[in-house]
């Protein structure tokens, strides 16, 4: 059953009382980077040639994919330092909690399965799980590279934002080890249909050399 949770008001979880309740998205940066991820995750799905429905579970697994960190202290969120060890074992229960938030919520949809995967890793050195390969749900293995190509363009706490060619080399090297090189691929493609297209040289005799028309 799809339910439809208006953002920004979701369902929110208490890492203290572990209770969930209702809480407003007021993180802007979460609330931006989910609706960039959700929008890179349709495209995906377009150039892999989903039907509307796999599509829509597509763009919805990326606007809800970080859901969990709003659990996270913004002392961890907005962190302009690495984080130490007891920081970044809080931040991986992100997905868990996002899981927890949304079923609490009513949810119990595919897009779930990106919530809880996106950080699992093809050679199976991801989180929560350390699932490898074609056992990390299909949703989960777009939104990881959606989310990554966002990540990497975006100015951060503690980055600055890449340039969209640097991101591309860096999204390629992942392809394999961690990303599915499938799913990269149809990003860069994607990417590349969106660009402006270079006037092409025409064939006409009317345009070619020094012959114009005017
Ligand atoms: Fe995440």
């Amino acid at each position: 059953m799809a339910i439809v949770i208006p953002v920004p008001l979701v369902a929110g979880f208490s890492h203290r009382s572990g209770k969930a309740h209702i809480v407003r998205v007021s993180d802007r940066e979460i609330r931006a980077h989910n609706g960039r991820v959700g929008e890179l995750c349709l495209q995906i799905a377009r150039q892999l040639g989903m039907t509307a429905s796999e599509q829509r579970v597509l763009a919805r697994s990326g606007l809800l994919h970080d859901i969990g960190k709003l659990a996270l202290p913004g002392s961890i969120l907005h962190k302009h330092d690495p984080l130490d060890d007891s920081e970044w074992k809080l931040m991986k229960t992100h997905p868990e909690v996002g899981l927890k938030i949304l079923q609490w919520a009513g949810h119990f949809e595919r897009a779930l399965l990106a919530v809880l995967h996106h950080h699992e890793r093809m050679d199976g050195s991801g989180y929560p799980h350390g699932l490898v390969g074609d056992a990390i749900p299909i949703e989960a293995r777009v939104v990881a590279v959606a989310d990554m190509y966002d990540v990497l363009t975006s100015d951060r706490p503690y980055q600055r934002a890449r340039s969209e060619q640097e991101a591309r080399r860096l999204l390629k090297e992942e392809a394999g080890p961690h990303l599915d090189p499938v799913i990269v691929s149809a990003l860069i493609a994607s990417l590349d249909a969106q660009r402006p297209r270079a006037p092409r040289a025409s064939t006409s005799p009317y345009f070619g050399g020094r012959r114009r028309l005017r």
